[in-house]
Formats: C-alpha cells, structure tokens, sequence
C-alpha cells in the first residue's frame, strides 16, 4: 500500500440508496451502502444476481446519480459536481471494463482502445503508439487491424479491458473483468490489473463471481439485496472506523 497517498480512500461511500422506478413497482438496488475503496488495493464484490453490484459500480462512477447517501471519489463529492464536470472527471480519472463489453462495432481494434486518449487530448500518433503498447500486453498485438466481431469473446474481453487502462486511470472499475476468459488469460488480466493499483494513488474494483480469481483480491466485500453484509481481508482490521 502506499503510505502517502493524497487521498485516505480512492472511493468513499456512505448511506448510498438507489431505485430504478417509483411507488409499488419501484426496485431498491442500493439499500444503504457504505463502501470505502483504499488506495493501492484491489477490492473485490461479490453477491448473488441482482443485489445490487452493477448499480453500485455505475453510482461509483458517476454514470448513474444517486437518491440518497454521500460518495466522493479521489477527494471529490460527486454530488456536488453538474452533469458536465462529472463526465470530465470520469473521462479524465476513471476506466471501466462493462459486463458486455461496449466496444464499437465495425472499428478496428486499434481505434477502440484510442479512444480515451484521443478524447483527452492525446494527438493520434501517441494514442495509437500508447494504445499498440497495452494491447501487446494483453497478447492482443497481432489482433489491432481485427474489428470486434472477428474477435472470441475473452478477446473483446481483454480489448475492453486495454481500453480501460489505456489512459493510466486512477481508479479502475471491472464488472466481470475475467468471465469469458481461460485461466491463464484470466491471470494475466489479474496482473496487470495489480500492477495499476499498486502505482501511486489508484485503486481497482473487481465485480465478480469467478473464485479463480480471488486470491487476487486484496479484501472482498459481499453485497446482498442492495446492502454489504461483510468484508473479509486483512487490511480491515487496521482501518479506524
Ligand atoms: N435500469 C434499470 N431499471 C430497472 N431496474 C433495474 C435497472 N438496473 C438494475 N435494476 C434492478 O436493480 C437490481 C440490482 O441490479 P444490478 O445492480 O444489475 O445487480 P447485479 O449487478 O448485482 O446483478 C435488480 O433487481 C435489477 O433488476
Ligand atoms: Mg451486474
């Protein structure tokens, strides 16, 4: 971990509530979540199907706005922020890696993952020599001219997960990040995301359900039905409440 990071936690959440729709139909997916994410960790959440993980991952990263609760993330309270900051902080500080992946159709691979850069500013010969580089990584390099559809699953998988890491984000959010990969795909994904949570002030999210993944985790938390009933790892104990 380390020790002088400029924020105490990369995510701080208290009270968080969220409902999809109003009245006897309404579905509370976040039911009170008080949710704090270190710097320098690898956080995992899991839960059963429907309790709530995608919503909070979406609140987190201000793509979706809260009800109630408070949630600051990198120092900044969300709520205090309009609709254009927001989307400026997310673009600026933040990767995501979508259950479905979201990568644009009929656009090469390469484009895909140029994209953050390109929208922060980066010229396009950077973003593709940036972009070329974490694809590489990801044992994606002879794949850049592909275009999504010519790809497997654990290879749109991994595309999207350049993506996310492309611009340097600090706080990285995953849903699913290894569903559709192998074992050995699914550990070089885990490394490189350990590796960027453990550079200067970023964190890592990781929804999942895969166990093989686990002993990546630096503490679990288990959501159910919009609420965290637990958290297991080590660090928990030295944290003041
Ligand atoms: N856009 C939405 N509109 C209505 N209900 C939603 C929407 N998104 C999620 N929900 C509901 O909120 C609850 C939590 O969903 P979600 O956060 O996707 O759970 P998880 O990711 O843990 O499977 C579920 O009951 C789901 O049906
Ligand atoms: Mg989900």
């Amino acid at each position: 971990m380390a020790m002088n990071a400029t924020y105490p936690s990369v995510v701080h959440c208290r009270g968080l509530t969220k409902a999809f729709g109003v009245g006897s139909t309404a579905t509370y997916a976040l039911q009170g979540v008080d949710l704090d994410v270190r710097v320098g960790e690898i956080l995992m959440i899991m839960g059963p199907s429907g309790c709530g993980k995608t919503t909070l991952l979406s609140v987190v990263s201000t793509l979706l706005d809260l009800d109630a609760g408070t949630c600051e993330v990198l120092g900044r309270d969300l709520a205090r922020m309009n609709q254009i900051e927001r989307s400026r902080f997310r673009c600026a500080t933040m990767g995501f890696v979508f259950q479905r992946f979201n990568l644009l159709p009929g656009v090469s691979i390469l484009d895909n993952v140029t994209v953050p850069l390109l929208i922060g500013g980066h010229s396009r010969k950077d973003a593709e020599s940036r972009a070329v580089r974490i694809l590489d990584e990801l044992g994606l390099r002879d794949r850049t001219s592909a275009s999504p559809n010519e790809l497997s699953g654990g290879q749109q998988q991994r595309v999207a997960i350049a993506r996310a890491l492309v611009h340097n984000p600090k706080l990285i959010v995953c849903d699913e990040p290894t569903s559709a990969l192998d074992q050995n795909t699914g550990q070089v994904v885990m490394e490189t995301l350990r590796d960027r949570a453990r550079q200067t002030d970023r964190a890592v999210i990781v929804v999942t359900h895969d166990t093989r993944i686990v002993n990546y985790a630096d503490r679990i938390v288990r959501m159910e039905d919009g609420v965290i009933i637990g958290c297991n790892g080590a660090i928990e104990a030295e944290m003041p409440s």
